[in-house]
């Protein structure tokens, strides 16, 4: 199992770290513009095997050329936020990088499942599905693990429950039309309207939505990436080993919850083969709804997007 990381930043190096640790991969590559950043880095986490236990080989470069015949392929390169600014605002910046980026490695791994998290997330994922020309269900774009580990910690904290204890989901995108959905949501087996009031769920709804604002004003530099690069790691490992797991990603959705040709969140199964199954659940009217609106929205984004490639 090769699994190549694009983007040696504090998203890219987490992810890499956290694959290697995980210690099914074979090698893991990170690539990155800067020269000496991935190399070095690499270097670093070489010298962490013996203490933290694992056989992965991390690798780090400049070039394509030593990412060739990946398996899987997860693109982190991009500008990250800073306060004030929308995700939105980094779609031109990002868009260029993550079309080079996409062409450079299709062209050496053109069996390959994309992975994208650089933002914004569901144009970036339109984007690379473009420009890779794959199948669809071969690029898929981080988002909704993230978003929904989010609202688990705010309901937790609120409840005072582990987090472990709480299911909950969060559709649409990753930005404004973010659709948290408080009916799918339990904590430890109760409905969330039975523990909260609908004024404290709508509160919890609104931090989720701002959950990575509120990460990028309190850094002030960069954006948050310990919980994005364990959901990025969480959907490798369910491809790299198969898992069939369901998890919320950015993936096409055509037909399911009457949404057609748009890259949104929505539940999906993911495997060996990517994207195996986009799974409808039984959501509410005014949820399913908001899931539609937010795939006209980020429809007409994904439209947009294409000019930059
Ligand atoms: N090819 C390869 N790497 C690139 C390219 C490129 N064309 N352009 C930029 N990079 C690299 C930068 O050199 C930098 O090392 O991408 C890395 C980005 O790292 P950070 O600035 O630390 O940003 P990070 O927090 O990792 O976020 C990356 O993920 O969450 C999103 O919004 C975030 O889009 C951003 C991305």
């Amino acid at each position: 199992m090769k699994i190549t990381v694009v983007g040696a930043g504090f998203y890219g190096s987490t992810t890499v770290q956290r694959i290697a640790e995980a210690n099914y991969a074979d090698e893991v590559v990170m690539v990155d513009i800067l020269e000496g950043k991935p190399q070095g880095l690499a270097l670093d986490m070489m010298q962490a095997r013996s203490i933290e236990d694992f056989d992965t080989r991390v690798v780090g470069s400049n070039s394509y050329e030593e990412t060739a015949n990946s398996d899987i392929c997860v693109i982190t390169a991009g500008l990250p936020r800073k306060p004030g600014m929308s995700r939105m605002d980094l779609l031109e910046v990002n868009a260029k990088i993550v079309s080079e980026v996409t062409r450079s490695l299709v062209e050496v791994s053109p069996n390959s499942i994309l992975v994208i998290v650089s933002n914004p997330l569901d144009e970036m994922t339109a984007l690379a599905a473009k420009v890779s020309g794959f199948a669809p269900e071969r690029v898929m774009g981080q988002a909704g693990m993230l978003d929904t580990a989010r609202f688990k910690h705010f309901v937790a904290e609120k409840v005072g429950a582990r987090p472990q204890d709480v299911v909950a989901l969060t559709l649409g995108s990753h930005g404004e039309t973010m659709v948290p959905v408080p009916s799918q949501v339990t904590v430890q087996g109760k409905a969330l309207s039975d523990v909260l009031t609908a004024g404290d769920i709508e509160e919890l709804v609104q931090k989720t939505r701002d959950g990575g604002a509120e990460i990028v004003g309190l850094l002030k530099t960069g954006s948050a990436y310990y919980a994005p690069s364990s959901a990025a790691a969480h959907m490798v490992k369910a491809i790299a080993t198969d898992s069939k797991e369901q998890m919320p990603v950015c993936a096409m959705v055509n037909g399911e919850y009457g949404i057609n040709d748009v890259y949104l969140g929505v539940p999906a199964i993911i495997g060996a083969k990517g994207v195996e199954k986009v799974v409808e659940l039984d959501i509410t009217d005014e949820e399913k709804n908001e899931l539609v609106q937010a795939g006209d929205t980020v429809r007409a984004k994904q439209a947009d997007v294409e000019q930059f490639i």
